[in-house]
C-alpha cells in the first residue's frame, strides 16, 4: 500500500476507533434496564446493526443469499459483529469478522463472549483489499455498508473471490452513489469526502462481474430504505437533546444525529442509493 493510501486507511480506521466501545454498550444496556447475563439480539440491535434498516435488512439478505446451514462465513467490514452473531445463530454457521478498526474488533469480541457465541464467531483485524486469509477458505462472503469506505473496489471484490471456495457466494448490502453529487457530510461512515468512496451501482456491478462472479440477485432497495429514512428522521426529531441510552451515538458520539440526518437527506435527495446483491463463484474454474 502506498503512503497516500496508508494515510486514507488510517483516517478511516480512526473514524471508527472510538475507545472502549463495549464498556459504553454495557453501560447503555444497564441504563435501559437490561440484564447483562441474559442479553438478546434485540437488546443489542440499536448499536450492533450499523446499517440502514437494521435487523430487517440483515434478515432479508440472509433469505436472499440462501446460504446452507453450518457454512463458514466471512463478514467483511463486519463492525462489532451484530450480523455475524445473527447469521451464526440462524445457520449454526462459523462466522469470521474482518474489520479495519481495532476498537471494533475488541468490542465485537467482548459482546460475542457476553452472548456466549465466541466459539462460533471470531474477529480479525485487517483490510478488505488485502485479506489475511488463504485462498478458497470460506463458503460465503457477506458484507453490509462497508464498501463506502473502500476506494479500490476492484481489489475488494477480487479478494472476496479469492477467499471463496468454488461454488461459494458473495452477499452484499451496500450504499452506492446517487444521481446527484456530492453527498452531504458528515455521514455515519465518514466525516468528510476524502474517506468516502461511493461508486454508481452499475459500476460496482461491473467490477463484481469482472472479478469472476456470476450474478444471482441484484436488487435496488433504495425505496424501502427511503421509507425507513422518513421514520428514522421523525424519531430523531422527537428525541432532539435526549439521545437514547443505547444507539449509534454510543459508538460515534455527539455527532451521530447530524451524521444520520445527512445520510437521510442524501437518500431523499438522490445523492446515495442502496443495493443488495448475491453472486456466486463458479463450481469449476
Ligand atoms: C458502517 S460500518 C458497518 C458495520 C457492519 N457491517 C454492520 O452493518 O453493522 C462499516 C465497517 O466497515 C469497516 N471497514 C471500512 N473499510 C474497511 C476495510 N478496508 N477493510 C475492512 N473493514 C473496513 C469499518 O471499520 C466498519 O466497521
Amino acid at each position: 500500500m502506498n503512503q497516500q493510501n496508508l494515510g486514507v486507511s488510517k483516517s478511516i480506521a480512526a473514524h471508527y476507533d472510538r475507545g472502549d466501545i463495549a464498556s459504553r454498550v454495557f453501560a447503555g444496556l444497564q441504563a435501559s434496564g437490561k440484564n447483562l447475563d441474559a442479553l438478546t439480539r434485540e437488546d443489542l440491535a440499536p448499536v450492533d446493526q450499523f446499517h440502514a434498516r437494521g435487523t430487517m435488512a440483515t434478515l432479508e439478505l440472509l433469505e436472499l443469499a440462501a446460504m446452507p446451514e453450518g457454512c463458514n462465513v466471512l463478514d467483511v467490514g463486519g463492525g462489532i459483529g451484530g450480523s455475524a452473531r445473527l447469521i451464526s445463530a440462524k445457520l449454526k454457521a462459523h462466522v469470521t469478522v474482518l474489520d479495519l478498526s481495532v476498537d471494533f474488533c475488541l468490542a465485537g469480541e467482548r459482546l460475542t463472549r457476553q452472548m456466549g457465541q465466541d466459539k462460533q464467531v471470531s474477529f480479525k483485524h485487517g483490510d478488505a483489499t488485502d485479506m489475511p486469509f488463504p485462498d478458497a477458505g470460506f463458503d460465503a462472503v457477506w458484507t453490509q455498508h462497508s464498501s463506502m469506505n473502500v476506494a479500490d473496489k476492484t481489489a475488494l471484490y477480487r479478494e472476496a473471490f479469492r477467499v471463496l471456495r468454488p461454488g461459494g457466494k458473495l452477499a452484499l448490502h451496500e450504499v452506492m452513489g446517487g444521481f446527484v453529487t456530492p453527498p452531504h457530510f458528515p455521514v455515519p461512515w465518514a466525516n468528510q469526502s476524502c474517506t468516502s468512496f461511493l461508486a454508481p451501482a452499475t459500476e460496482v456491478n461491473a467490477i463484481i462481474h469482472a472479478a469472476g462472479f456470476t450474478e444471482l440477485k441484484w436488487l435496488d432497495v433504495t425505496e424501502p430504505t427511503r421509507a425507513w429514512a422518513q421514520q428514522t428522521r421523525a424519531a430523531l426529531e422527537a428525541q432532539v437533546g435526549r439521545p437514547p441510552a443505547l444507539g449509534l451515538s454510543t459508538i460515534l458520539g455527539a455527532e451521530t444525529g447530524h451524521m444520520t440526518m445527512n445520510f437521510i437527506r442524501n437518500l431523499l435527495e438522490d445523492r446515495v442509493t442502496v443495493f443488495c446483491g448475491v453472486f456466486q463463484k463458479a463450481h469449476t474454474l
